[in-house]
């Protein structure tokens, strides 16, 4: 018999805890970045029809799967899924795409950490838009400093895990990330006063249909799933500690949305500065570390803003690397037999070596970035709504989703949605990208 198993003690620790991985670094540094590179306006748009068509109904699929059989996301299969092996495959994606996120995102929270000491220092207070952009280019193509970074990030990723997630970090993360949504509003006004604000706001929020071609939809795809850790079997896990009088359908909206309205915030903050300091809305990975750092310059208390931020963001970025490596130690414990402390040292100490590459070959960076969120999520995505959607069937899956003794009204549309129409887009996505239709 399995033991009593753990629980999230109500519904704000089951968001908590999923928004915590979900609110990140994607929806900060990348989605900015990938907005200003694929067009703007029309890239939200998509965006947003990703999120509520695709990824709201593959979130409560993962929650679905993980409360129904009590398991993490290689038990799970197992024991809803006993003749098919073939849905290990998810458990192996899962664990292969973490893996490699990890190693391009503790680069990435690295420079959260070496951003804290600049701003701390007051070594950005001084500097006009150009010297900021020379000292991001400056820093980020560096080995030493970027590597020490990334190091340390790991260090303290493994540390929080080996010694467990739940009184720690989650903790925290309930009372610093409703802070950290105060510092991105408080970023959003004062970009948004800033003259010259309107055209960044138009660049966001007006689609320019022209811009929209097979790339700007896979990305969006992509950072769909990036952006509300899906695909990994994250959430699968979280899931199932969700006790069964919660609702899981309102669970899902409420974490897309707060996942959404970060990034979206972060886009208001960013954008209008973009233009009212001429830096290039396209400028890739160093967006975020070039322009708010001009704001923090424009406002008062900016001092206090800068530290501030990049403290929020480094701690951002922790409560979902925390996850990432999750995922790795869970599949190495529960699959290789090995102790948890020795799984954690063995999983931290092979991304890191991963990592040092990606800090050394930048080229490794953005193809780990890419096949990761634009490939590995997707595909792995779509074989959860599968699951559920032919597998699990209309009937359990019914009995799952009102176990809360509610009837829940919008089933039959989620399930059109598993069965048929989210594989067919995905589907559609990717042989599009692949040229072959
Ligand atoms: N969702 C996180 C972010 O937006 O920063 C990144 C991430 C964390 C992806 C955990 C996947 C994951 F399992």
């Amino acid at each position: 018999m399995d033991q009593k198993r753990d629980g999230f003690s109500n519904k704000f620790g089951v968001i908590a805890a999923a928004a915590g991985s979900a609110i990140g670094l994607g929806n900060i540094w990348r989605f900015p970045y990938v907005l200003g590179e694929n067009g703007g306006g029309a890239f939200l748009l998509i965006y947003l029809f990703f999120i509520v068509a695709i990824g709201v109904p593959v979130l409560v699929s993962e929650l679905l799967i993980g409360r129904m059989s009590q398991r993490g996301v290689f038990g799970a299969f197992r024991v809803l899924a006993p003749d098919f092996k073939f849905f290990k495959v998810v458990g192996v994606m899962g664990v292969g795409a973490a893996f490699l996120i990890l190693s391009f995102y503790a680069v990435v929270a690295g420079w959260t950490i070496e951003y804290t000491f600049l701003a701390t220092a007051n070594q950005l207070g001084d500097k006009s838009p150009p010297q900021l952009a020379f000292l991001f280019n400056e820093f980020s193509n560096s080995f030493w400093r970027p590597l020490f970074y990334m190091i340390v990030f790991m260090c303290l990723t493994a540390a929080i895990v080996v010694g467990g997630v739940k009184n720690g970090i989650e903790k925290y993360s309930k009372i610093l990330m409703p802070v950290l949504l105060l510092i991105i509003v408080m970023l959003c006004i004062n970009s948004v006063s800033l003259n010259g604000a309107m055209q960044g706001l138009s660049f966001l929020f007006q689609p320019d249909f022209s811009k929209i071609n097979n790339d700007v939809i896979l990305e969006a795809l992509g950072q769909a799933f990036f952006s509300l850790s899906l695909g990994m079997g994250i959430i699968a896990t979280y899931g199932s500690y969700v006790q069964k009088k919660e609702n899981l359908l309102q669970t899902a909206i409420s974490v897309s949305f707060a996942d959404t309205l970060i990034a979206i915030l972060a886009g208001v903050a960013i954008f209008p500065a973009v233009f009212a300091f001429g830096i290039q809305p396209d400028a890739g990975p160093g967006l975020v570390f070039v322009t708010l750092p001009n704001i923090f310059n424009q406002m008062m208390g900016g001092y206090f803003f800068a530290v501030a931020f990049f403290v929020l963001l480094f701690i951002a970025a922790l409560t979902s690397s925390v996850s990432l490596l999750e995922v790795v130690v869970a599949y190495i414990t529960e699959e290789l037999k090995l102790k948890r402390k020795k799984a954690t040292f063995l999983a931290a100490f092979l991304i890191t070596v991963f990592g040092m590459f990606c800090v050394a070959y930048p080229i490794l960076f953005t193809s780990f970035e890419w096949t990761t969120s634009n490939i590995l999520l997707p595909l792995s995505g779509v074989l959860i709504t599968i699951f559920v959607g032919w597998f699990i069937g209309s009937r359990k899956t019914k009995a799952e989703l009102e176990s809360h003794g509610r009837s829940v009204k919008s089933i039959s549309i989620l399930m059109i949605i598993l069965k048929i129409f989210a594989p067919i887009a995905i589907a559609l996505v990717f042989l599009d990208n692949l040229n072959i239709i």
